[in-house]
């Protein structure tokens, strides 16, 4: 499952692959593609855990408009992965609860 066509970040023009992180492991996904689009298409459906009752989350509204798929991008919480477009190297990771930004020591 690819997105091609999306109402916030446009067409997908070409298909560049590229190399992203998910909690440590290898991915593949296209250049310009939302980060969870590339997710999902790798079988992965829970993109975070809720603060208070630790339920799972993954995409919903897919438009950037409720915090269901929120995670770690780059070090960077709360990031919205239905909005945000994969990189290569880039480093995602499982939101437990509320984050906060993480810093190289950590
Ligand atoms: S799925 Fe709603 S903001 Fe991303």
């Amino acid at each position: 499952m690819r997105v091609t066509q999306h109402p916030i970040l446009g067409d997908l023009e070409e298909e560049k692959k590229v190399t992203f992180y998910y909690n440590g492991e290898p991915m593949e996904g296209i250049e310009g593609e939302p980060i969870a689009a590339a997710l999902m298409n790798a079988g992965i459906r829970v993109f975070r855990t809720t603060a208070k009752r630790h339920e799972p989350r993954g995409i919903f509204c897919a438009i950037g408009r409720c915090t269901d798929c929120m995670m770690v991008v780059d070090g960077i919480p709360n990031t919205r992965t239905c909005v945000t477009t994969v990189k290569e190297g880039m480093k995602v990771e499982k939101q437990e609860g509320l984050e906060r930004i993480r810093t190289k020591e950590q």
